[in-house]
């Protein structure tokens, strides 16, 4: 689909393979299915998820929100329900919020899915985006605890830098544009890669290590480190840079999903659970990070 080579993809991304779903299958179809996942494993009834958050930047409806078609859904009758739109960062954004609506008495619990469909939204043809991006669905019930289990989220971003990921053109300059008869390519996501790259390794270790401090922890004190699978490179850089003990199991999922933006980490966290190489209990580091510029990161016990 482009000038490229399986070769140069797993060097410069280190993904061998990931999923598209298919045509017919939207945002909220996956999004049910890991949202009823996670009610199950928690042994939660909808009847119970007082708020659904959803972490989602390609839900194709500008309104309704995601959320409230999911809360449908799953029966969760009784809950409010809205989006997050902060890309790559959006699950770590919802466990964040989640923590806070919980500790208020506001929600007893919360459900926080991350979905995304990327490939309505993405050029298979363009050489920065098209091999990276991928459809992919998690979901986290997050409840009341005698002790603490998620740490403060620590959040914030870069708005100088809107158009290192952006989706363009936006949609009234398209609508504009075709009205005027010009010629102009579909909205859709662009990416400065270099630029996103630089930030991604220079800046968000800092942010992780304050995440881990204000947790009242160090490093070593984690089991697991869950960063957003932006880029294999990306993943090991920051592993150096932290100086995470080798004991630390680091999710590597981006070999066979891709990146799912906001769907990375809880799919990652779920796919370790499931293979046996983390276990409930443990402490890990999640940390989200993508357009905006955006990141979040708490720590939290694994569920
Ligand atoms: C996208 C990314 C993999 C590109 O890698 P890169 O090393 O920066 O690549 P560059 O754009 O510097 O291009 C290097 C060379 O590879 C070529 N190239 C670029 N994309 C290519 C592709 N898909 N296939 C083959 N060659 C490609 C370029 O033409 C260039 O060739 P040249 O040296 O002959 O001019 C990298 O920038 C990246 O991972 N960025 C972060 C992206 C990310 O994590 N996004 C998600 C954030 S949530």
């Amino acid at each position: 689909m482009m000038d490229s080579s399986d070769q140069w993809i797993r060097e410069r991304s280190g993904i061998i393979e990931r999923r598209w779903a298919a045509t017919d299958e939207s945002v909220v179809d996956m999004a049910a299915i890991a949202g009823a996942n996670a009610l199950a494993a928690a042994g939660v009834d909808a009847s119970d998820i007082g708020t659904v958050l959803c972490a989602t930047v390609t839900h194709p409806y500008q309104t309704p929100s995601a959320a409230v078609e999911i809360a449908e859904r799953l029966g969760a009758r009784a809950a409010g329900s809205t989006d997050l739109s902060s890309a790559c960062a959006g699950f770590a954004y919802g466990v964040g919020i989640a923590d806070a609506l919980i500790r208020t008495g506001t929600s007893e619990y919360v459900l926080v899915v991350g979905v995304e469909k990327l490939t309505d939204f993405v050029d298979p043809s363009d050489r920065s985006t098209g091999f990276i991006f991928a459809d992919a669905a998690g979901a986290a019930v997050i409840g009341p605890s005698d002790v603490a289990a998620i740490g403060p989220t620590l959040w914030g971003g870069d708005g100088t830098q809107t158009e290192a990921i952006i989706l363009d053109p936006d949609w009234v300059t398209h609508r504009k544009l075709i009205a005027a008869q010009v010629e102009t390519p579909w909205p859709r996501l662009q990416m400065q890669g270099q630029a996103v790259f630089r930030w991604a390794v220079g800046d968000i270790p800092r942010v992780a290590l304050a995440a881990v401090e204000a947790a009242g922890l160090t490093v070593d004190d984690l089991d697991v480190f869950i960063p957003h699978q932006a880029n294999m490179r990306i993943t090991d850089s920051m592993v150096r840079t932290l100086k995470l003990p080798e004991r630390v199991v680091v999710a590597r999922d981006i070999a066979t999903s891709g990146n799912t933006s906001g769907a990375s980490i809880p799919l990652a966290m779920s796919r370790m659970l499931e293979a046996g190489e983390i276990e409930s209990g443990q402490t890990a580091l999640l940390i989200g990070f993508g357009a905006g510029l955006s990141y979040a990161a708490q720590v939290v016990t694994i569920p």
